[in-house]
């Protein structure tokens, strides 16, 4: 039988005993400030960042969220972001990807103080992951690790193979598998666009990272009996439902679920893990820049 983790299950553990972390910082007078900035009108973007704003309040977390206009002047959005840095209740920072085209994304990721850069997208923080010391692991890389642990599945000594390379989770992901530490120690491929026959790639892998944002391009023809699969795809197709569209993953979930040992469905998967380590982000920034201890799940 295949295991269909459960990301909302594994999702609320970690927000269970986030919260004691929280309520050690209250007693010590801290409350876990986070600070959202939107400058689109993208409706994906606005559902994640209310998702991440809706965790805040749940949780006890102090959620501060500024929209600017996606046609203002990228300064409006470099001042806000000073702002933030400089707001001593705030003590981490997410600007949501993607910023309009007339914004230099590098420029923007480079202004968010390195310490409140609870993505981990800062270069220094890219920098310090890359150098096996991570400050902040970037949040969906970091909850597919915590996905695999609660499914028992060792990465140590595996082949695993990472279908993309973005920025925000191919590269991390990568990086954090090859980690001299718990949840790496994997001998990793980094597959991608250009990459000649992937699924002779993908077969010989025994945990496949699905990250490249193509509806269903893994199909249980490229996965290796036995393998642990895992989907961060979110990509929405049109379809005749109320909405007009549905939810579908990198992966095809029948034909791989009928291979895989292990495997996350999408929604319900990775995505509930993004957000639990965001809000695990947050509180390790608070721990850290008010010096009140915790002990992080
Ligand atoms: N856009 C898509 N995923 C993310 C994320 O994890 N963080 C931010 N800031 N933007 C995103």
């Amino acid at each position: 039988m295949t295991h269909v983790i459960d990301g909302n299950a594994v999702a609320n553990r970690i927000q269970n005993d986030l919260q004691e972390c929280i309520d050690d910082l209250e007693t010590a007078g801290v409350t876990p400030g986070l600070a959202t900035v939107l400058m689109s009108e993208d409706p994906a973007s606005e559902t994640y960042v209310s998702m991440k704003q809706r965790a805040c309040d749940e949780l006890g977390i102090q959620g501060l969220h500024h929209e600017l206009d996606p046609t203002a002047a990228a300064d409006e959005l470099f001042e806000t972001v000073t702002a933030l840095n400089d707001d001593p209740d705030v003590h981490g920072i997410l600007v949501q990807m993607p910023v309009p085209d007339h914004v230099d994304r590098a420029t923007v990721l480079r202004r968010v103080d390195p310490s409140k850069d609870v993505d981990g997208f800062h270069p220094e923080n890219v920098g310090r992951l890359v150098a096996g010391n991570p400050r902040y692991k970037p949040c969906t890389p970091h909850g597919i690790q915590k996905l695999l642990e609660a499914a028992d599945v060792e990465t140590e000594g595996k082949d695993a193979v990472v279908v993309g390379r973005s920025d925000i989770v191919g590269k991390p992901m990568a990086n954090l598998l090859i980690q001299k530490a718990p949840g790496g120690n994997a001998t990793t491929t980094i597959c991608h666009s250009r990459t000649t026959d992937l699924g002779e790639k993908t077969r010989r892998a025994d945990i496949v990272i699905a990250a490249a944002g193509y509806p269903e391009l893994v199909d249980g023809s490229m996965i290796r009996e036995g393998a642990a699969v895992i989907d961060v795809g979110v990509n929405r197709v049109d379809a005749e439902t109320e909405k007009g569209y549905e939810l579908v993953g990198d992966v095809a979930f029948e034909s791989a679920k009928r291979k895989a040992d292990i495997i996350t469905p999408v929604p319900g998967g990775v995505g509930p893990m993004t957000i639990a380590m965001l809000m695990y982000n947050t509180v390790k920034a608070a721990s850290v820049q008010t010096d009140v201890p915790v002990t992080l799940p």
